[in-house]
């Protein structure tokens, strides 16, 4: 194996104050892929001190002179897609039409933010004095600390800080543990870029070096894009921090609502794809089926067939549909979930925890392999495993009885709001649900997965409090200022207040 990996900070490879070093491996095989500096929360004090001291050089810069650097990065991810796609095919175990895709989404976002550059911004705000100019200014916030995740490992870490760097704010970048090889590409591309030192900064590590960053004074705004349970903390954690800002987009239990009048090709192929693509580890795959009575039967059989044969295997072959799971701990936590779905007494139709020993590719003994668990449970039962987010191909069939507005207080009935899809022929429906679905992301006869770079991502409920992505994402990495000018010689105030200095010689 060839050297560790290093960190990225204040325009250097370093190996940082930190002794330990981590691996990554490749879920489908075991393969160690590299070792890799563990970053420490020294490290990142010294990243955000470089950020902050390269800060206001960047924000002296235009706009569109920011944006230039951007557009290196931009044809360089667009040049290398089968490159860094296969990358991240092997570091995380998407498929390879799925880690390609999650480059060619890195390259929309950093176009998007590197062509916004060049739109008007900002708003021209009427006054109710003629002589008085008001308009709406944009300043960046000063650092901003990125903490991606690991399933989309290209693109989401480019959702974060392409606006952010445009925008004039300076990053320390903490990728997930899973996929740091993917986050030294991004690191090298923003080197190769040419930013100025200390503009961009990145320290591997765990969740002590993202606590860091957190927690670090200096740090203005926080993005963030992976589980609940860590994103609760860090909105929790800012939250009592006046000044401070945090956009955080979780997961949820995601559900697709099919109904009586639906389409039965468009449902299956729809479902199919939210609850199996990714192996179900996307934060919009779906773990509910919400099926009207009149079409259950016949959407529950041939959902059911598919299921039962959809291709798991080696990711980097184009016939395979599910790669593994990330890691042993997550496949154990599938394993968890499925078992305690028997304990609560659901009809289990698909069970493909354990694969076959044919159904896994040789050499591929060691991944973190997994195939569908598909069962029937009661949609007003109180069950953990349907209202828990599994993260992984498993997938409850909720039959109802009724009309479009039962299958929604279904799908609302969850703590989360992320992501869901109607499938119906019926327009009053679609509108319906499209109206009172508790949703950020909401599809009609789609898959609920698949938002493109310039929608707003995220969620309501407990699946955020921000959309860490393109226009949205530029609420959180900036400051507005109501701005107002007189071009009058003369004082006017507007709500008719008087602005007349009355002194003692007036009375
Ligand atoms: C995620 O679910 O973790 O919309 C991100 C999609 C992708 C991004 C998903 N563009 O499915």
């Amino acid at each position: 194996m060839g050297a560790t990996y290093q960190h990225y900070i204040d325009g250097e490879w370093t190996d940082g104050e930190g002794t330990e070093t981590f691996t990554s491996e490749n879920p489908a095989t075991g393969e160690t892929l590299g070792e890799f500096r563990r970053g420490t929360p020294e490290d990142v004090e010294r990243a955000v001190e470089a950020a902050d001291a390269a800060y206001e050089e960047w924000r002296g810069l235009s706009r569109i002179d920011r944006a230039e650097y951007l557009w290196d990065v931009y044809h360089e991810l667009k040049t290398n897609v089968d490159e860094y796609g296969e990358i991240v095919t092997r570091e995380c175990g998407k498929e390879i039409s799925e880690g390609r895709a999650d480059v060619v989404e890195a390259a929309h976002m950093v176009e998007w933010a590197a062509g916004d550059a060049r739109h008007p911004s900002g708003d021209i705000v009427p006054s109710e004095i003629p002589a008085k100019d008001a308009y709406m200014r944009r300043k960046p916030r000063g650092v901003v600390g990125c903490i991606t995740p690991w399933n989309f490992p290209i693109a989401i870490p480019y959702w974060h800080m392409a606006v952010a760097l445009v925008e004039g704010n300076t990053v320390v970048f903490k990728p997930a543990e899973q996929t740091p090889k993917c986050a030294t590409v991004i690191a090298r591309l923003f080197a190769e870029a040419g930013l100025p030192d200390g503009v961009f900064n990145m320290v591997q590590g765990y969740g002590d070096a993202g606590n860091a960053i957190v927690q670090s004074d200096d740090v203005e705004t926080i993005l963030f894009t992976g589980s609940a349970e860590v994103g609760h903390k860090i909105a929790d954690s800012v939250g009592g921090v006046s000044g401070k800002r945090a956009a955080c987009e979780m997961g949820g239990k995601n559900a697709v609502v099919i109904t009586e009048h639906a389409d039965l090709d468009i449902a299956v192929h729809s479902a199919v794809m939210s609850s199996f693509k990714t192996t179900g580890q996307r934060c919009v795959s779906s773990e509910r089926l919400i099926v009207h009575t009149d079409v259950y039967e016949e959407f529950t059989e041939r959902f059911v067939d598919v299921a039962s044969k959809v291709a798991v295997g080696n990711p980097l072959e184009e016939d395979t549909f599910m790669g593994p799971l990330i890691e042993a701990e997550h496949r154990e936590k599938v394993t968890e979930y499925n078992e305690l779905a028997r304990e609560e007494g659901v009809n289990v139709l698909v069970d493909r925890t354990d694969l076959d020993a044919d159904e896994i590719p040789d050499g591929h003994e060691d991944g973190h392999w997994v195939g569908p668990f598909v069962y029937e449970a009661d949609p007003d039962a109180d069950l953990r495993c349907t209202h828990e987010e599994v993260f992984g191909p498993h997938v409850a069939l909720l039959e109802y009885d009724g009309d479009i507005e039962r299958a929604v207080d279904i799908q609302n009935d969850t703590p989360y709001g992320l992501a869901g899809a109607i499938v119906s022929e019926d327009y009053r429906q679609i509108n319906y649900y499209r109206d009172h679905a508790e949703l950020g992301l909401a599809y009609g006869n789609l898959p609920c997965i698949g938002a493109e770079v310039q929608l707003p991502f995220g969620g309501v409920k407990r699946s955020g409090n921000g959309y860490p992505s393109a226009r949205e994402i530029i609420e959180a990495v900036t400051d507005r200022t109501a701005w107002t000018l007189n071009n009058s010689k003369e004082i006017q105030m507007a709500q008719g207040l008087s602005a007349d200095i009355i002194t003692s010689d007036d009375e």
